[in-house]
């Protein structure tokens, strides 16, 4: 069982820069890692970043078999990366809608690069490195966007594409522009 809460935007911790992580293995990482991952899982989430939970280290974990807040996504692997980085590979940037368990209820649409090249360490300390497309992207550079203090609404370019999930369902929005 956990005593932590996720933080709502608004909490200063959500704003910080995180610190990247050095030990590799201990005993404190790995409780934190499944300590991340059982909160992401009871809360229906696809990620979470460490800071979320007011720990200020480059840790995200993300990943769903089928996830009840995106029903249409393909499946991510399970996995927990420190010290992400990425790159963006051809295919340029595309909108999709997020959401974010620090912004609850609320969906935007956010652009994003289509395919990277992430790559990060396991709690081991071993290098992870995919090539990615499409959700499992959006996904990672939502995650990564955490440690650099950003939230979505900081890269929508429309904020009319902004709100709440049970209203944007009642009335989806005109995204033919994009
Ligand atoms: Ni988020």
């Amino acid at each position: 069982m956990t005593n932590r809460r996720i933080l709502r935007m608004g909490h200063p911790l959500l704003l910080k820069t995180s610190a990247p992580v050095t030990e590799f293995g201990t005993a404190p990482l790995l409780s934190l890692l499944d300590e991340m991952l059982e909160i992401m899982q009871a809360a229906g989430g696809v990620g979470l970043a460490a800071p979320q939970i007011g720990v200020g280290q480059r840790i995200i974990v993300f990943g769903a078999e089928e996830s009840g807040r995106y029903p249409d996504a393909p499946p991510i692997p399970v996995t927990a990366l420190i010290n992400p980085e990425f790159e963006p590979l051809d295919g340029g940037m595309e909108s999709g809608w997020e959401g974010c368990l620090s912004l609850p209820g609320l969906r935007g649409l956010v652009p994003r690069y289509r395919r990277i090249r992430y790559r990060g360490l396991d709690p081991q300390g071993k290098v992870i490195e995919r090539e990615v497309e499409g959700f499992h992207a959006r996904v990672v550079q939502h995650e990564t966007d955490h440690l650099d203090g950003i939230l979505y609404p900081m890269r929508m370019d429309d904020l009319r594409n902004f709100g709440f999930e049970e209203e944007l369902a009642l009335n989806p929005p005109d995204t033919d522009s994009y």
